[in-house]
C-alpha cells in the first residue's frame, strides 16, 4: 500500500478534508493529538476497526478509544452517562482524558474488543478535531505505533512504524504532552483510574471527589489483572534490555555509573542511560546518554520519554539503565510507562 505523507500546519489545510473522506470510506489515517499520534478509522464500521488491529499487529481483544469532537455527541455512543462524567467533561474536555461508559448498540464489538463498554475521548488538538468533523463520523484510534513499540510523538515516529500499512499520515510536528490520555472508568459507583496520564488523580479528585485506582496499574499489586486490556501487555519497549534503578539518588547515579565503567572485557555491548539534565554529566563512559530534561520540568520529561526510548534503538543500544522520575504530578504516569517498557525490571538499591 502506498501511504500518503503530508505535513499540515493548521486545521484549515485541504488535506484534512481528503483525510476525512478516506476515513469515511473505510481507510486508515494517522493524525496528531495533544497526547500521542493516533491511528484513525471509522469507529462505527467493524471492517475499519479490524483493519486498525491488522495495521498495528495488535491483539483484537484490546479495545480502541472512540474520539469525538463535541461533548453533545457522547450520548450517540454511550449509555447511562452519570452526572460526574459531565463534570469531568466540562473541566477536562477537550483534552487528555478518556472516559469509559456502557456502549450503545451503534458501536460495534470490533471497536470495543468484544466489551459492552466503550472508551471515549474528545481531544483538544485542532487538527484532530477538524479531522473528526471532516469524517462525519467518530474516529476509533489507538496510538499509531506497531504493537509493543513506544507510542509515536512525532510524524517521523509514525512514518517509521506505519509506512506502507495505512492510507495516510498527517504530520504536524511533535505532540505537546507526549504520554497517552488518563483513562477513567465511569461505569463504577466510584470512578476508577485505569491508566495514569496528564490529568492526575488529584485533579480528578478535586473535580468529582472520591476516585479509585486500578491496583494492577499503579503497581501496588503485581499479581492482579489490569482492567484496561492494553495495560496487560509488555509495552513501549525499546529493543535493548531496560532496567530502572530505584533508590537514593546518589546511590542510583553511582550504581549506573559503575555499570558503564566495569563492563565485562570484550563484551562488545553498547550501554545507554536515561537520565535527567541535572545528572546527564555523570555518565561519561555511556555510549548514549538520553537526557529526558530537567527534574524541574516534568512536562518536558513526559514529552521526551518515547522519543528517547526510540533513540536507544536508533543508537543500537543493548543495555539501558534508567533513573527514576518521581515527579509530583506526572510522576505516576511517567513511571507507569517506564515500568512497562522495562517489563517490570526494577533494581532496588
Ligand atoms: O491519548 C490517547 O489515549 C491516545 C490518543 C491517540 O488518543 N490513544 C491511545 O490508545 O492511547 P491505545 O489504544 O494505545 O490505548 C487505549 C487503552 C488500551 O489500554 C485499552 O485496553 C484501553 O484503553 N481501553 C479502551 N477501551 C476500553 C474499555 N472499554 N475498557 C477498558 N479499557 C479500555
Ligand atoms: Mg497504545
Amino acid at each position: 500500500m502506498n501511504t500518503i505523507y503530508v505535513k499540515v500546519k493548521d486545521a484549515g489545510d485541504a488535506a484534512i478534508g481528503e483525510a476525512g473522506r478516506m476515513i469515511r470510506s473505510g481507510g486508515l489515517v494517522a493524525f496528531p493529538t495533544e497526547t500521542v499520534y493516533g491511528l484513525g478509522g471509522n469507529a462505527l464500521d467493524p471492517a475499519s476497526s479490524k483493519k486498525i488491529y491488522e495495521a498495528k499487529g495488535r491483539p483484537s481483544d484490546n479495545p480502541l478509544i472512540v474520539h469525538i469532537a463535541d461533548t453533545a455527541d457522547l450520548e450517540q455512543i454511550a449509555e447511562s452517562v452519570p452526572p460526574a462524567a459531565y463534570v469531568l467533561a466540562k473541566k477536562f474536555w477537550p483534552g487528555p482524558l478518556t472516559m469509559i461508559f456502557h456502549k450503545k448498540p451503534s458501536v460495534p464489538y470490533e471497536t470495543t474488543g468484544g466489551l459492552d463498554t466503550v472508551a471515549v475521548r474528545f481531544p483538544s488538538h485542532p487538527i484532530a478535531q477538524a479531522l473528526i468533523k471532516a469524517s462525519g463520523t467518530f474516529i476509533a484510534a489507538p496510538s499509531a505505533n506497531v504493537s509493543g513499540r513506544p507510542s509515536p510523538t512525532s510524524g517521523e515516529h509514525v512514518l517509521s512504524d506505519m509506512d506502507g500499512r495505512i492510507d495516510m499520515i498527517i504530520d504536524s510536528g511533535p505532540c505537546e504532552i507526549g504520554l497517552e490520555s488518563t483513562i477513567i472508568d465511569m461505569t463504577e459507583e466510584i470512578p476508577v483510574i485505569l491508566r495514569p496520564g496528564y490529568v492526575s488523580e488529584q485533579m480528578l479528585r478535586d473535580a468529582v471527589g472520591d476516585v479509585g485506582r486500578d491496583p494492577a496499574v499503579f503497581d501496588e499489586d503485581t499479581t492482579a489483572r489490569p482492567k484496561a486490556p492494553g495495560m496487560r501487555y509488555r509495552h513501549y519497549a525499546p529493543k535493548g534490555s531496560l532496567a530502572i534503578v530505584s533508590g537514593d539518588r546518589d546511590k542510583v547515579i553511582s550504581y549506573i555509573r559503575r555499570q558503564t565503567e566495569e563492563r565485562p572485557a570484550g563484551e562488545g555491548k553498547r550501554y545507554g542511560v536515561i537520565t535527567c539534565t541535572q545528572d546527564a554529566g555523570m555518565y561519561p563512559l555511556a555510549d548514549f546518554v538520553a537526557d529526558a530534561g530537567s527534574l524541574e520540568d516534568e512536562n518536558e520529561i513526559a514529552s521526551r520519554l518515547y522519543d528517547l526510548l526510540r533513540r536507544c534503538d536508533e543508537e543500537k543500544i543493548d543495555v539501558i539503565f534508567s533513573e527514576e522520575f518521581d515527579t509530583p504530578r506526572m510522576g505516576s504516569a511517567i513511571m507507569n510507562r517506564l515500568i512497562r517498557a522495562a517489563g517490570h525490571n526494577i533494581i532496588k538499591l
